[in-house]
C-alpha cells in the first residue's frame, strides 16, 4: 500500500494537470508546480471542468469533487516542493532541462526516500538519474502516464539502471493507488509503449505519403478493422507531431537502426507548424483549438 501523503507534480501541462487531479481523487494532497505564469489558472479551471463533469454523470458525488479540488495547491516556485514525499515531474522533452531540474529536486529534496518520478515518454530514465550524485540515483523512476490521463489505464513504471528495488516497488503501489494498472518496463529506447506505437503511426504516414490512401481511410481501416479508439494519424494529432518526431530520433539514434527515422511527410508537417490539436492543425483540422 502506498503511504504517500503528498506529492509534488512539476508541470502543469495536459500529463501534469491529469496526473494532479487523478492524485488528488485518491486523497494525496498535491502541489504542481510550473514557472509559467497563466499556467496555474488553465489547469484550475480544467480541473473544475472535469470534476463539474464526473459529478454530473453521477461518478462522483459534490462533496468528494470539491474535497478533491481543494487537496490540489498551485506554485510558481520550485522551492515551494520541499516537504513533499514523492516527485513526478512533467514538464518539455528535453533531456538536458530535466537534468538540470532533477539536480534542484535532489537538494530541494534531500531525504533518500521521496522517489523523484519523470513522466518521460522516451528520454532514458538511467541518464536523467546519472545527473544526481550517486547516493541518490535510485530515487529516479519512469512513471510513464497515458493522455488523458484520468481515462488511460495503463503507468509504464520504468526501471533505470540505478533505480532501487523499493523505489519500484512503492512506484507500482503508487500507481495501484491512483487507480491505475502499472506494468513495468525496462529502461531501452521507447520503453514498450513507444517502441511500439511510434513505428505503427510513422507507418501511417508512409502510407499516407506513398498514396496507399487518404487520412481519413487510413484511420478508418485502422478504427474498424483494428478496434482502435482513434486512428493512428488522429492519434498522431492528439500526441502531438513533433512529439512523435522527437520519439521517433529517440528510437532511431538509441536503437542505431535507421528504419525507425521519422517520416519525411511527418518531418514537414512539423516544419509547416502543423503540430495537430494543440496548434488547431495537424493532418486534420481543428478550427475550434
Ligand atoms: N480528460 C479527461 N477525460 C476525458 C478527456 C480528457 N482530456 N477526453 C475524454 N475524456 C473522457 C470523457 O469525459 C468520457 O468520459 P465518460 O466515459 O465518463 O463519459 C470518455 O473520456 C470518453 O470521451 P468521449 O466520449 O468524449 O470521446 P471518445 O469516446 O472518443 O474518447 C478518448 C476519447 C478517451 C481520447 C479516446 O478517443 C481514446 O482512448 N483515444 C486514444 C488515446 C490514446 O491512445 N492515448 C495514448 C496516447 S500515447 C501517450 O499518451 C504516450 C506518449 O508517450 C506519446
Amino acid at each position: 500500500m502506498s503511504d504517500i501523503r503528498r506529492m509534488a507534480v512539476v508541470g502543469a501541462g495536459q500529463m501534469g494537470g491529469g496526473i494532479a487531479l487523478v492524485a488528488a481523487q485518491a486523497g494525496i494532497a498535491v502541489t504542481v508546480q510550473d514557472a509559467f505564469p497563466g499556467a496555474a489558472d488553465k489547469c484550475r479551471a480544467l480541473h473544475r471542468k472535469l470534476m463539474d463533469r464526473a459529478v454530473e454523470k453521477g461518478k462522483a458525488t459534490r462533496p468528494d469533487a470539491d474535497a478533491a479540488l481543494a487537496r490540489i495547491g498551485f506554485t510558481q516556485s520550485i522551492d515551494d516542493l520541499a516537504g513533499a514525499d514523492w516527485v513526478v515531474e512533467a514538464i518539455v522533452e528535453d533531456a538536458s532541462i530535466k537534468k538540470d531540474l532533477f539536480r534542484k529536486l535532489g537538494a530541494i529534496l534531500p531525504d533518500q526516500r521521496v522517489a523523484l518520478a519523470t513522466n518521460t515518454s522516451s528520454i532514458s530514465i538511467t541518464e536523467i538519474a546519472a545527473a544526481l550524485p550517486k547516493d541518490h540515483q535510485h530515487r529516479v523512476v519512469g512513471m510513464h502516464f497515458f493522455n488523458p490521463v484520468p481515462v488511460m489505464a495503463l503507468v509504464e513504471v520504468i526501471r533505470g539502471l540505478q533505480t532501487s528495488d523499493d523505489v519500484v516497488a512503492r512506484t507500482v503501489a503508487l500507481a495501484e493507488r491512483l487507480g491505475k494498472t502499472p506494468l513495468k518496463a525496462n529502461d531501452r529506447p521507447g520503453f514498450v509503449s513507444n517502441r511500439v506505437l511510434m513505428p505503427m503511426i510513422n507507418e501511417a504516414f508512409y502510407a499516407w505519403m506513398h498514396g496507399v490512401a487518404e487520412p481519413e481511410a487510413i484511420d478508418g481501416i485502422m478504427k474498424l478493422g483494428c478496434n482502435f479508439p482513434m486512428g493512428p494519424l488522429r492519434l498522431a494529432d492528439f500526441i502531438g507531431l513533433d512529439t512523435c518526431v522527437h520519439i521517433m530520433n529517440v528510437l532511431a539514434d538509441g536503437l542505431n537502426d535507421d528504419r525507425y527515422r521519422a517520416c519525411p511527410l511527418l518531418r514537414q508537417l512539423v516544419t509547416a507548424g502543423r503540430l495537430g490539436d494543440k496548434t488547431g492543425r495537424g493532418v486534420y483540422e481543428y478550427p475550434q483549438k
